[in-house]
């Protein structure tokens, strides 16, 4: 496996590679949910293809008082999970590579990023979109996988890849969770003991609410009954949304989404259920 840091030389490796490129970003810190990232990007790729994966974290997604200082970056464990799932090439650019001081274009998506996550983390998906647009110039790659535990991010790239016309399938995969239910994350490092044993709770609730017969308000009010109930939670919103437009669901005819962001002493933490449609 080769690690790249410039933007040049990521530039002379897609020249020679052939075949798919499958990529696979991300902040680092990686856990078994970025390992299963790389992996479904491996058997994407076949003997014949390269997976790519980029590790970065991303100071324009970050607002000025999140936590881009304190985001951990165990870069040699990184390195080491990669090759060992089976990455060709890790990316690993500095910040002063990848943005000029000046930088002033930017790729904004103006509908799916303002509900959710955007309502609470202003410029985030600003960030996010410009930071995957580049890294998609750069390692131009046949197909991209993202994990659906980020669903708005998730649907918000497939929409900035249909509106831009990037010749990239996107793939999502879905939430890897740690065997009590709760989504593994890169910031459940962050939960005290006391904590990390409440949070389960979190999905519990989603599936609960998910599975419930009944009207859908009621499933997402019980939702936020039980997370709310969760000591040290305070919920930033949960909602149930249009899984493909992010608009509010207004029954249950169309697939949908049951996302939640719920601060728990340091971290904030997001997951989603699927909502299936009812017949
Ligand atoms: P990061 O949080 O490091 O996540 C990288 C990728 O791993 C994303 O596609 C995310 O959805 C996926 N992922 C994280 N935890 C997961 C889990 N438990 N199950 C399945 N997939 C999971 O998301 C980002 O980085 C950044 O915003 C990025 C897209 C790299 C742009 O900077």
């Amino acid at each position: 496996m080769k690690t790249i840091r410039s933007l040049v030389a990521m530039r002379r490796w897609r020249e020679s590679a052939v075949g798919r490129v499958v990529l696979v970003p991300t902040m680092g810190a990686l856990h078994h949910g970025h390992a299963a990232l790389i992996r479904r990007a491996r058997r994407l790729a076949g003997i014949h293809g390269k997976v790519v994966v980029t590790i970065f974290v991303n100071p324009t997604q970050f607002g000025p008082r999140e936590d881009f200082a304190s985001y951990p970056r165990p870069l040699a464990r990184d390195v080491a999970l990669c090759a060992e799932n089976g990455a060709d090439v890790v990316f690993h650019p500095s910040a002063e590579a990848m943005y000029c001081g000046d930088s002033s274009v930017w790729l904004n998506e103006g509908v799916l990023s303002q509900t959710l996550c955007g309502k609470s983390r202003a410029g985030h998906f600003r960030g996010v979109c410009t930071v995957v647009a580049k890294l998609f110039l750069l390692a131009q790659p046949s197909d991209a996988i993202f994990g659906e535990k980020d669903w708005q991010q998730l649907a918000i790239l497939r929409r900035m890849v249909r509106d831009l016309n990037f010749p990239i399938r996107v793939v999502g995969h879905p939430t890897v969770r740690e065997p009590d239910g709760l989504a593994t994350s890169s910031r459940n490092t962050y939960l005290t003991t006391d904590e990390r044993r409440a949070a389960p709770r979190i999905f519990q609730e989603l599936q609960a609410a998910a599975s419930r017969p009944g009207r859908l308000d009621q499933a997402t009010r019980a939702a936020s009954a039980g997370i709310a109930k969760i000591p040290g939670a305070r919920i930033d919103y949960v909602e149930a949304v249009d899984a493909a437009t992010l608009e509010p669901l207004k029954n249950r005819r169309m697939p949908g989404r049951l996302a939640v962001a719920v601060f728990l002493g340091r971290a904030r933490l997001i997951d989603n259920v699927p909502l299936p449609v009812v017949p």
